[in-house]
């Protein structure tokens, strides 16, 4: 009796499987494909070659801080970075008088000693980067709606992040003449931007960054391209500072498994060397 119940529950949980299966596979061939604007013109982030690529990567102190100085120069009057204290900036090879008097230049909130009311004063380096707006309110007030992300962790938050912060940059162009054509409807609005790296195609940051925007102390070129890659190397710092050192520790650890397997098989072949197979 209780085999027969067994088998009938059986019976009726393998049917019911099959039913959903073939009512899945029915809707998705009968359903129409729709092909939005989106799916067509979207673009995957460019190639870009960074130092910190790969398990021997190392940051290129050097292209660091001229990405630091693109946000500073530029990002910094729209974006936060919320996670990065300016004493952080040691690591991009700068000396501790340069990051106090790099930390002076900036201006974070703080309180009258006298009357207690809030006010600014420079940074210390052990501050974190002030936000630029107020609040959010102030930030989608000076752009179009849309809320300017924190950038500390950009590289990490999206797909390929650094390439994708590089595409971006890089990607500002006219909607092309065949999208129009296709998707009328897909026009960009007014006060949108269209790049084919950006998901929907458009987006409320106008370009930000041009040629020969920001100068560099080494003499580095300024051309759109190398300063995007360049605040893109920043980016994948500020979400990752200890990337260096975690592929630093990283190599000896896997020396030290290699030798420890090593060990353990001859230790194994010493203890049972009497002993037939
Ligand atoms: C004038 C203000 C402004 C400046 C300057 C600016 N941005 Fe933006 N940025 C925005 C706004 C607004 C958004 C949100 C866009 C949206 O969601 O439509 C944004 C979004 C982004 C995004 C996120 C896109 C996504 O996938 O959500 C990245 C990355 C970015 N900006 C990088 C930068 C970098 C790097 C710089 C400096 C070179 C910079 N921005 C300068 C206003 C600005």
């Amino acid at each position: 009796m209780v085999r027969l119940i067994g088998i009938l529950v059986g019976i009726f949980f393998s049917g019911w499987l099959l039913v959903t299966l073939a009512v899945g596979f029915f809707t998705w061939v009968s359903e129409p494909k729709v092909e939005t604007a989106e799916h067509v013109f979207h673009e995957h982030p460019k190639e870009l070659n960074l130092a910190s690529d790969g398990v021997f990567g190392h940051f290129d102190t050097q292209q660091l801080q001229r990405g630091y100085k693109v946000y500073k120069e530029v990002c910094s009057a729209c974006h936060s970075l919320r996670h990065v204290a300016f004493r952080d900036l040691e690591q991009l090879g700068y000396s501790e008088a340069q990051v106090k008097a790099e930390a002076a230049m900036w201006q974070v909130p703080g309180i009258d000693p006298v009357t207690g009311e809030a006010t600014t004063r420079p940074g210390l380096p052990t501050d974190y980067f002030p936000k630029p707006y107020a609040n959010d309110v102030a930030a989608r007030a000076a752009n179009n709606n849309a809320i300017p992300p924190d950038l500390s962790l950009m590289a990490k938050a999206r797909h390929d992040g650094a390439a994708y912060v590089y595409s971006l940059l890089t990607g500002y162009q006219e909607q092309p003449a065949d999208l129009l054509e296709e998707f009328p409807e897909a026009k960009t609005p007014d006060g949108l931007h269209y790049n084919p790296y950006f998901a929907n195609l458009n987006l409320a940051m106008a370009q930000p960054l041009i040629d020969a925007q920001v100068d560099f102390d080494d003499g580095a070129p300024n051309d759109l391209d190398s300063m995007s890659q360049d605040v893109a190397a920043f980016l994948v710092w500020t979400a990752e500072p200890t990337l260096a050192k975690r592929h630093q520790t990283g190599w000896p650890v896997v020396i030290f498994l290699i030798i420890l397997t090593v060990l353990s098989y001859l230790a194994y072949r010493n203890v049972w060397r009497n002993e037939k197979h």
